[in-house]
Order: structure tokens, then C-alpha cells, then sequence
């Protein structure tokens, strides 16, 4: 979808059918090898020496792209996006090449480095690929299924003011804080200035404030935040209390709606869009950690399979 669809195939053919021709070509050399002299071409004869080098050299050209983005990234060696195109697909094409030269020789019991170098380079193509996919399908994910995203950082800065607006709504409304007395004025703004921290600047603030009046019969609301809400939209790891899944909140919302007056439904439309929302953040935080953990996995892997091909090369060259 991401390489095949048809305008992105476009930006990629060239890629795509070079990668295929060479995969094609170096197989029918390798199979015509092995119908003149019955066995399969070994990795020094000349097919096979010819696959492992350039395999080895895409190796070392795709861990380039690590150093590029690091050291020299301020020397700007071209543009990104073909740096890019060219990691995909000659990553994809040392894997053939890998394995025509290595006569796709998997077992550890035989010869355990060429076999751990076969293992490590089909992980590292498919962590490539899985990676890819995930670039591009989670920042869409995000963007269909989380209308209430915010930036990563914020997260446990937005939970905590969202706690205790609700914490305030409720106890004023069952009497706990203090509370407006005058029922029509429900929902109303007030001022209130504060001393508000952030690093070592310190400052006077005006914040609006909605007062909510008292409503008789409210205690169900209150025992339902202290028992589940509360702990729910507490910045950190989201409990898994019954507010974490859509369905059962819905059914903890609707029976405590059954417990209280009218004229406090108001203010269980307004919690479950703020668990609502408690539940997109965390969404958002699993989907945040696999669009940025996979590299670690993929690079992690390519370093292990740079020291066994260089290994593999060594005893290659001394013990020919
Ligand atoms: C032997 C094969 C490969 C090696 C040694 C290798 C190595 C690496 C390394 C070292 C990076 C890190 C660059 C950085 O710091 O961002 C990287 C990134 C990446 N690799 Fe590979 N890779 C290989 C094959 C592949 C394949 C086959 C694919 C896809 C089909 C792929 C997809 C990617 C992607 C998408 C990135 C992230 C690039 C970015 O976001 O800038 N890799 N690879």
C-alpha cells in the first residue's frame, strides 16, 4: 500500500525494478552455475564472491545512513528523501544477494557465523520493512482516530488541569468546595488569579473559573469520582479501572446517570469526555512509543550484524 499504491509506485519504480532485475539476474547466474557443475555456486567462486561483496558494500552503505544523520548532517550529502529510497531498496536487495552467496544456509550447526548472518540479515530486512510501515501508518492512525491529540510532553500537564477542573465541578456542585448558591447561575465564569511556577519564573496569573451551584441528592457523583474517576485521569500509567474501556465506561456512566438529579447530568456528559479523551492520550502514548522504538530495535540489530559480517569477512580473508 505504502510502495505499491499507485502514485507512491510511481516515486519508486525505478527503485522496484532495478532491485528485481538484479534479483533475477544474479539467481539465473547462480542457477546456471549450478546446472554446469551440478552443485550450488559456493560464496568464493566467482557468482558467489560477486553476490557477498555486493551485499557486504550495501551493508556498510545502508549503516551510513546512521552517521549521515548524526556527524555529518550538517554537511547536507543530498537530499533525504533519496537517501531513503536508496536505504529501502538496496536493503531489500542484500537480501538476495546475501543469500545466493551464503546458499541460503540458515542452520547454526554447520557453520554458526554464516548462519547467524543469514538470521541477522533476514531480521534486519524485515525490522526495515516493519518500521517503514509503521512511519506511515500510525502518524494516519493518529490523525483519523485521535481528534483530541496533543503534544506528548503535555499529556500529564493536560490530565492533571482536566482532574481538577472535575474535581472542582464535582465538590462544588455536592457541596464541598465553595460553591455558587444560586442555581441559575450554573456554569457561570468567574476570575481568579493565581501564583503560577514554571522553572524559576514565577508570576501572578488570571485564570476564568466556572462555578457550579450545590445540587441536593449529588452523593452518587461524588462516590463515582473518588472510586473511579479520580484515579483514573491521574497523570502516569492509565489504571485499568472501568473507565479505560469504552464500552464498560459507557455502563458505569449510564447507571450512575440513573443515581442523580437532572439538572447534574450535565456534568456526566462532561466526564466521559474528559475520560474520553484520558483514554485517546493514552492511545496516543502506545502509538508515540512504537513510531519511535522500532528504529531503536532495527538499528540495535544492524550493529549486531555489522560485527558478524565483519567477523564473516576476517576469517574469509585469512582462511580463504
Ligand atoms: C542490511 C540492511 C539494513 C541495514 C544495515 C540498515 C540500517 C539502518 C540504520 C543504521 C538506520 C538508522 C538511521 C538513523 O539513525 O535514523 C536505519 C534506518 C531506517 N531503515 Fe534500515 N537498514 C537496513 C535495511 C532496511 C530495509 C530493507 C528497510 C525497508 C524496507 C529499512 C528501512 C529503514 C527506515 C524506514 C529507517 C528510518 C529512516 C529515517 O527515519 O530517517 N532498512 N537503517
Amino acid at each position: 500500500m505504502l510502495i505499491l499504491g499507485h502514485k507512491n509506485f510511481e516515486v519508486h519504480r525505478k527503485w522496484a525494478y532495478f532491485v528485481l532485475a538484479a534479483t533475477i539476474l544474479f539467481s539465473l547466474w547462480f542457477i546456471a552455475g549450478w546446472i554446469q557443475t551440478g552443485r550450488w555456486p559456493s560464496g568464493g567462486s566467482l557468482e558467489g564472491l560477486t553476490a557477498g561483496v555486493g551485499a557486504g558494500l550495501i551493508m556498510f552503505f545502508e549503516m551510513f545512513l546512521w552517521p549521515r544523520k548524526t556527524i555529518f548532517r550538517a554537511w547536507r550529502i543530498g537530499r533525504t528523501k533519496y537517501w531513503l529510497k536508496a536505504h529501502i531498496w538496496l536493503g531489500l536487495l542484500c537480501l538476495p544477494l546475501g543469500l545466493l552467496h551464503g546458499g541460503f544456509h540458515f542452520s547454526m550447526a554447520n557453520s554458526p557465523l554464516a548462519g547467524m548472518l543469514s538470521w541477522l540479515t533476514l531480521i534486519v530486512v524485515i525490522s526495515g520493512a516493519t518500521g517503514l510501515y509503521i512511519q506511515n501508518i500510525i502518524p494516519r492512525i493518529m490523525l483519523e482516530t485521535l481528534p483530541g491529540e496533543t503534544i506528548v510532553n503535555q499529556i500529564p500537564e493536560v490530565l492533571e488541569s482536566y482532574r481538577n477542573e472535575v474535581n472542582q465541578m464535582i465538590r462544588e456542585t455536592c457541596g464541598l468546595a465553595d460553591a455558587n448558591t444560586d442555581p441559575t447561575l450554573s456554569g457561570e465564569m468567574s476570575i481568579v488569579s493565581s501564583v503560577k511556577t514554571s522553572g524559576s519564573i514565577s508570576g501572578r496569573t488570571m485564570q476564568t473559573h466556572t462555578t457550579y451551584p450545590f445540587i441536593q441528592g449529588c452523593e452518587p457523583l461524588l462516590t463515582f469520582w473518588e472510586t473511579y474517576g479520580e484515579p483514573f485521569l491521574k497523570p502516569g500509567k492509565m489504571q485499568s479501572s472501568g473507565l479505560a474501556d469504552k464500552k464498560s465506561s459507557e455502563a458505569l456512566f449510564q447507571s450512575l446517570s440513573e443515581k442523580i438529579p437532572v439538572e447534574a447530568q450535565n456534568m456526566i456528559d462532561r466526564m466521559k469526555a474528559i475520560c474520553d479523551q484520558r483514554r485517546q492520550f493514552d492511545r496516543q502514548l502506545s502509538l508515540h512509543f512504537w513510531l519511535h522504538s522500532w528504529l531503536v530495535g532495527h538499528v540495535a540489530i544492524s550493529v549486531a550484524l555489522m560485527v558478524v559480517l565483519i567477523l564473516h569477512m576476517t576469517l574469509a580473508l585469512q582462511y580463504p
